[in-house]
Parts: structure tokens; sequence; C-alpha cells
């Protein structure tokens, strides 16, 4: 049921995956990473070797997707391409571009509405993502627009890449980022931007407990009302 719902929207890198993974788990609920599916059909294109940013070539590959999403018994979300696990294949740097250009696409969001609502009707969830508030749950009990400046959320981002063994540059990390979220909040349909009922947490001087601290209470906050 939307009502019961949590909807955590955000630019890249905020922390949006490692605070509301916490949060589902403090409240019980399932946590629905929407990137990672967004990830897992720029993982198809790019196999295909389609232009990320031409419908014409995106479209027809969504009609054979078999995409599907489970649980392990450690509670982590995985991602099935074709019945291949690729939980670790979206992670890569180039994915990351690579899905805000197909996230673009009116046919893949249309695709990928039904996916994402169907998960709020068969559980509770806590759901990160970009419109999630805006568009996939705006019935959601709980709304947050969790942020943080561009420098904060490209160190944060480095040091991911780091504990994977995946070597970079600030520097690139923060182009990278700056550069999607030009592309996430500029695009023509859902795009990243605060519901109006969204309250706003801006984590650049907070630390991960704290963070965490406050994105609780606020939740729990909203949901008791
Ligand atoms: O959260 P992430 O970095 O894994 O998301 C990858 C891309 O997917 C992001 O740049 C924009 C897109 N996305 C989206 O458009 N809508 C969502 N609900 C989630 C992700």
């Amino acid at each position: 049921m939307q009502e019961k719902s949590v909807a955590i929207d955000g630019p890249a890198g905020a922390g949006k995956s490692t605070l509301a993974r916490a949060l589902a788990r403090e409240l019980g609920y399932l946590y629905v990473d929407t990137g990672a599916i967004y990830r897992t059909v720029a993982l198809r294109a790019w196999e295909a070797g389609a232009d990320p940013s031409d419908p014409e070539q995106i479209a027809p590959l969504l009609k054979g997707l078999d995409l599907r999403m489970d649980y392990g018994a450690d509670g982590v979300q995985r991602m099935y391409l074709s019945g291949r696990d690729v939980t670790e294949a979206i992670r890569v740097h180039q994915i990351s571009g690579l899905a805000s250009q197909v996230a673009a696409l009116p046919p893949v969001r249309d695709f990928l509405l039904d996916f994402q609502r169907r998960q709020a009707m068969e559980h509770d969830v806590v759901m990160d993502g970009r419109d999630i508030g805006t568009v996939v749950l705006p019935h959601a009990g709980a709304k947050v627009f969790l942020t943080a400046a561009p420098e904060a959320r490209a160190r944060r981002r480095l040091l991911e890449l780091k504990q994977r063994g995946q070597e970079a540059e600030l520097e690139t990390v923060l182009r990278d980022i700056v550069q999607r979220d030009e592309q996430d909040r500029n695009r023509a349909v859902a795009p990243l931007r605060q519901a109006e009922d969204a309250v706003l947490l801006d984590t650049t001087e907070l630390g991960l407990e704290e963070s965490l601290k406050a994105l609780i209470s606020l939740v729990k906050g909203r949901l008791a009302q």
C-alpha cells in the first residue's frame, strides 16, 4: 500500500542507498533500489551495442527484456538479466552514465513504472531513486529529498569505489556526478526534483550515524501522522 511506503529521492552520491537500506531494516520494510533497475536496462543496451540516447534503438530491447529482481538470504537486492546475476556488473563506472542516458527515454520510464509500483503493492517498501516521490509513489506516507554538496557526494562516491577495488580520481568522480545530476534534473520526463510534500535532508555536515538518526526520526514522525 502506497500510504505506508517511504520514498527517498536525491542526486547521485547523497547516501540514498546506504541510508535507505538501514532505514528499511529499522522499519522491517523491503528496500528497493530503483537505480539498479535502470542500470540493468543500461547494461542490456551496452551489451547490445545500442545507442543509449536513441529511443528507436532502445525501445525494441525492452520488448524482450527479461529483468528480474530478488533478495538473497543476506537481504541484498540482486538483479538478473536473462537469468544472469548482474548485481556486480551494473556497478561499473560506465554503466552509471549510460543508466542516466537510458533513464531520460520515455519508453524506458513507462516500462519500469509498473515494475516499480508492483513492488510497493506487494510489500511495505523504502524505495529510492529520482522520481519516487513525484511519479512512482505520489501517495507515499513519507517522502524525503536527500542531498549533500557535490564535493561531499564525490568524496563519498570515491570511497565507495575504492572499497570495491575500483581506482578513480576525485576530480573525475566530481565531474561525472555533476554531469549526471544535470542530465537527471533537466530531462523532460520525470526529472529529479523534490516533491512538494517531501522533507529536505542535507547531509553535507552529517556523518552516517547522524544522517541515519535524522532520517529515522523524520520518517517515523511522518508515518505516524
Ligand atoms: O541511483 P543510481 O546512481 O544507481 O541511478 C542510476 C541512474 O538511473 C541515475 O543517473 C538516473 C536513473 N534513475 C532514474 O532516472 N530514476 C530513478 N528512480 C532511479 C534512477
